[in-house]
């Protein structure tokens, strides 16, 4: 981030806070930073602590004359490289995706003709409100990045998506858009159509039973979600799973393993495809009546093999050009990935031991294994393992292209 000049504005919640330890990230960085406070932001921090910290002046009111005369509001923006709004309020996101400019921040972020970043944080309800997706996803549309709040334990008590990610992780991100916005089409997803599938399959045995596994479906979404977050029109088949769809992501509910099956052929073609779901291996061959106890003994289930729809995708004519899977392991994560990428014939795979309580969980620790060797990542939240995993297919299909053009 050395020499960018940011211009951040500070929403208001009880986030806000970690924008100042942002500042002295990025300054440390050696970006220099301008602050914008609304109102809101300035119940939670003072401009006092902002102006000492960025060593630079705050700008609060739209109507302050003297700046109107020194550094008209366009100005400010346009002395910026990127524009972060940290932490955007529910009501700030609303406001920017109508396009209204009645304080400092909305009129400066529709006067901005520079690359936008918001980190959304508010209460779980309102990040799920039909209304907040509606306004998130229109301002993707309008080409603004939106980072995926975290999910986690929240200042009201509540529990669930919403938090605003810690400083070190929103200053990866603004350097990652950095590079993207300076290296397009690289690091930019516009105009590529990705399937991702997600979540269990649940096979019915009778009538009210089913076959099922543990799967949350998490990883999954936080995929198709980052994805979205960079430009890709996202087609997510899901099992069954309550989980919101993500912003921007077009979704496709499915309850068995033959379902997804149909549902992807008809999804295709695709750039690439990232298959997360933990499909059935087996189905049964379901009874038309629900299966009674007093039948005398506990019933026989048969069971017969699913396809494979990772390895029948490998070899159809409609092949996405990257073919991402996912291998959870109990034992020889490695050995058995390496085995799997062999086997299924895809490009990539994304391996984790679930032995602990990885499914369901927050977080997960995972080995992209490919042809040409393994990178293990750290133990990650599952919105920063599909972070990154965005940003390599990102990186992958930019390559590819700058290729072709050549
Ligand atoms: N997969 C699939 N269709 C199946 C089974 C698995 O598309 N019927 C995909 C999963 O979405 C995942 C990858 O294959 O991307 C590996 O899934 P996993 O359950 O780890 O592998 P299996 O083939 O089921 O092997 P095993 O159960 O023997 O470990």
């Amino acid at each position: 981030m050395r020499d960018k000049r940011i211009l951040l504005i500070i929403g208001g919640g009880i986030a806000a806070y970690k924008s100042c330890e942002l500042i002295r990230l990025l300054r440390k960085g050696g970006a220099s930073v301008t602050c914008v406070l609304t109102e809101g932001g300035a119940q939670f921090v003072t401009p006092m602590t902002l102006a000492a910290l960025s060593e630079n002046q705050v700008h609060t009111s739209l109507w302050d004359l003297k700046n109107e005369v020194e550094m008209g509001h366009i100005q400010l923006s346009r002395q910026a490289d990127l524009v972060v709004v940290c932490p955007a309020t529910a009501d700030l996101l609303a406001r920017m995706a109508a396009g209204i400019a009645d304080d400092l921040a909305t009129t400066l972020l529709l006067a901005t003709d520079k690359p936008v970043l918001v980190a959304p944080a508010m209460n779980v309800r309102m990040w799920q409100h039909p209304a907040t997706v509606r306004n998130v996803a229109r301002l993707r549309q309008d080409g603004l990045a939106v980072i995926e709040p975290d999910e986690g334990e929240m200042a009201c008590g509540e529990y669930g998506p919403g938090r605003l990610p810690e400083p070190d992780v929103i200053l990866q991100a603004i350097s990652r858009y950095w590079s993207a916005q300076a290296d397009a089409p690289n690091g930019n997803l516009q105009g590529k159509h990705i399937l991702v599938t997600a979540g269990p399959t649940h096979e019915p045995i009778d009538p009210v039973r089913v076959l099922a596994n543990r799967s949350s479906g998490k990883q999954g979404f936080a995929i198709a979600g980052a994805l979205a977050a960079l430009g890709a029109r996202v087609t997510l088949v899901a099992g069954p799973v309550a989980l919101p769809t993500p912003p921007g992501v077009d979704r496709i509910d499915v309850e068995t393993a033959l379902e997804m099956q149909a549902r992807i052929g008809s999804a295709l073609p695709a750039d690439a495809a990232v298959m997360v779901a933990a499909v059935a291996d087996w189905r049964a061959e379901p009874a038309p009546a629900k299966i009674k106890k007093s039948a005398g003994r506990p019933p026989a289930i048969r069971l017969v093999e699913n396809p494979d729809l990772l390895a029948e995708l490998a070899l159809s004519p409609t092949r996405p050009r990257l073919l991402i899977g996912f291998a959870a392991e109990t034992e020889d994560v490695l050995a058995n990935a390496r085995g799997k990428l062999a086997r299924k014939g895809c490009d990539w795979i994304v391996a984790n031991d679930v032995s602990g309580n990885v499914m369901g969980g927050e977080a997960n620790q995972v080995h992209l294994v490919t042809a040409t060797g393994v990178e293990s990542w750290d133990l990650l939240s599952k919105t920063e393992v599909a972070r990154r995993l965005a940003d390599r297919i990102a990186a992958q299909l930019g390559d590819e292209h700058a290729e072709q053009s050549h």
